[in-house]
This record gives structure tokens, sequence and C-alpha cells, in this order.
């Protein structure tokens, strides 16, 4: 079954072909950033106009490449949500109308389980049940997969994200938009051990991450500070240090709960070198694995909708002529397959 994805619920224009024989066949992707810089993050309006202007040429450029043809798919796989609202009717709106004009059927997947399903695309595929750790800028979560669709949250943040906290921490130390890259990047001439920050939620039981606290701590020694350049890159890595080993503690013990071995991490924030870092080291000692996305499949993209839809539309689940679009949309509600 041959299958285009179209992602396009943030500020990525994602694009790609999936085989369920062949594999991955062709992917594009278009970045927004520099449209959003200048605002210091995502103006929603901007975002949906410009995924009208780049959707259609990216799938043209997308069939040029990997020379197929349209009336060799199967269906049409999209992006429903959690998402953008706009941003999310035009992926919706264009998947729609190009799988009623071609006669073929469209599937509405589900933002999340796109990422959650991302490291499948790789050569050694995780097998179920696994954990998986969701970070990406609007979600932190940890669910017990246990097959397509059988999904239980475990654990979810209860103010920010960790990927929204990367970016908050980010301007307030000044750093540009998207401020994951950001502060990695300066972090790297950080000085370690030089502050300590809180690890949220850790001294608890339980699942649940908070983020808002660390950012305003954040936010306090940065103004105590002289503000100098090694101060922010110091800050920044204590930062990133806090959030990387609470989520590292978090995915020790839902492995613990969970009663398996296998760890799955996806959403923008696995883009993270040292969150990888991290979790490769708690694994070893867990005698578990951790499986990743390739980095370009961290963060938004179509790969990962084209799969997901490609399950989906295997097991025999369409839509009608309705198009979907879901800004908020419970993970545990979708039917397993
Ligand atoms: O999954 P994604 O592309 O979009 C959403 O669905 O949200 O994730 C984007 C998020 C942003 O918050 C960005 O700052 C963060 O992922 N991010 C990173 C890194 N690369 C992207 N955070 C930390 N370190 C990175 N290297
Ligand atoms: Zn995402």
């Amino acid at each position: 079954m041959l299958v285009l994805g179209i992602e396009t619920s943030c500020d990525e224009t994602g694009i790609a072909l999936f085989d369920s024989e062949k594999g991955l066949l062709g992917d594009a992707l278009y970045s927004q950033v520099a449209l959003h810089a200048e605002y210091g993050g995502v103006v929603p309006e901007l975002a949906s106009r410009d995924h009208i202007r780049k959707t259609l040429p990216l799938i043209e450029q997308v069939f040029a490449e990997s020379g197929i043809k349209a009336e060799q798919l199967d269906g049409v796989a999209y992006t429903a949500g959690p998402g953008l609202a706009g941003a999310l009717l035009v992926g919706a709106g264009i998947a729609r109308s190009l799988a009623y004009g071609w006669k073929i059927p469209a599937v509405a997947v589900h933002h999340m389980e796109g990422h959650l399903l991302a490291p499948m695309l790789e050569k050694e595929p995780p097998a179920f049940p696994f954990v998986a750790l969701l970070v990406s800028g609007g979600h932190t979560m940890l669910v017990n997969v246990e097959g397509i669709g059988r999904y239980q949250v475990l654990g979810d943040t209860l103010d920010d994200a960790a990927g929204e906290a990367f970016d908050k921490t980010a301007k307030m130390l000044g750093l540009s938009y998207p401020g994951g890259p950001a502060v990695a990047a300066l972090a790297e001439k950080g000085e370690p051990d030089k502050y300590r920050f809180p690890r949220p939620m850790t001294d608890r039981p339980g699942l649940d991450f908070s983020f808002s606290g660390l950012k305003t701590f954040t936010l306090n020694t940065w103004q105590d500070s002289t503000q100098s350049e090694q101060d922010r890159a110091d800050i920044a890595l204590a930062f990133e240090t806090a959030v990387v080993e609470t989520l590292a503690i978090k995915c020790r013990r839902a492995l613990q709960q969970a009663g398996t071995r296998s760890l799955v991490i996806a959403g923008g924030v696995s883009a993270n070198t040292h969150l990888r870092q991290k979790l490769e080291e708690m694994v070893k000692k867990e005698k578990a694995r951790v499986y990743y996305p390739r980095l370009e499949f961290c963060t938004d993209n179509g790969a990962m909708i084209a799969f997901a839809g490609c399950q989906r539309l295997l097991a025999g689940e369409h839509e009608n002529l309705a198009f979907t679009a879901r800004p908020r949309w419970d993970l545990e509600s979708l039917p397993a397959i």
C-alpha cells in the first residue's frame, strides 16, 4: 500500500510517500523558522498562509524526486491534530480534496501517534510493548504502548511541555527561536556544576512532569547573575541538565512500572544530544534498550504521518468526505488496530 503523508500541524510543512512493502520512497520538509523568527515564536495565521503556499509544490516535488505518479497511490494520510487549528485545516482540506479527486481514501492521523511510531521507520524498529517518551513543543508524555492505538498515558506535564520550557528559557536568555537547539548549542560552552537547578517532581512518586517552576528558577538565576556570556552558557547548561535528568529519572520509573525493557523517545526534544547520552546510560543500567527516530524525523515531518496513516489504512480505517481538524485530541481515545 502506497500512502502520501501530509503534516501541517505547526510551523513545518512535511510531505512523504510511504509504501508498506518498500518503505519510505521520498520525503521533503519546508521549515517556516525564518518566517516566525522575527516574532520570537510561531504566529498561527502566518503559519496557515505559508502551509497554503508550500503544501502542493512540496507534494509535486516529492512525486518528481521519487518518480511516483498520483495514480499509484492507495491513500492520503494527514495530521488532523493536535496542533494549530488553521494550520491543521490547510493540511486536512488539501489532503481530503486530493483524495477525493484521486478517488482514494483519506485518513486522519494523530500527530503524537505519528511521533511515537516514527522509530518504526528505522532499520531496527522497536517491538511492542514499549514505553514511549514523547517530548515536543506541545507535549511531554510517557506512554505505555502495547500496539498501534493501544496507548495508556502513564505521565503528562501539569504545565509547560519540555520543548516549550526550552523555548521560553531561550527567550529569557535572549536567544533566537526555536529555542531548543539554541539552548543546547549554548550549553556546550557552559561549565558543568557551576549551578545546580531543581529536578521537578522527582522527589515524589508518579510519572507526571512540571517545568514551569524550573523556568522561573532559571529566570531568577539569570537576573541575579552578572549576565556575562559565561553566565548565560552556564545557566543554559544547568537548565538543560535539569530537564534531561528529570526526563531520565521518569523514564527509568516508567520502564520499571510497565515491566518492559524497550524505551522509545520521539518528538522535537529527542534531537537533544545530552538527552540521548543520558538515556543511553540509564538503559544500560536497566539492561534495557532505547530507540530513536533518525534526527530529521525527531522534529515534525511527513514520513511519520505517512507511516502511521498507512498502518491505519491497512487496518481498513478511513474517513467519510467530511474532513477532520482537532486542535485538541486525546491520544488514548484512538482506536486499537
Ligand atoms: O516535535 P516538534 O518538532 O514540534 C511539536 O510537535 O511541538 O518539537 C519542537 C520542539 C521545540 O520546542 C524545540 O525547541 C524542541 O522541540 N527542540 C529541542 C531540540 N531540537 C528541537 N529541544 C532541545 N534540544 C534540541 N536539540
Ligand atoms: Zn511534533
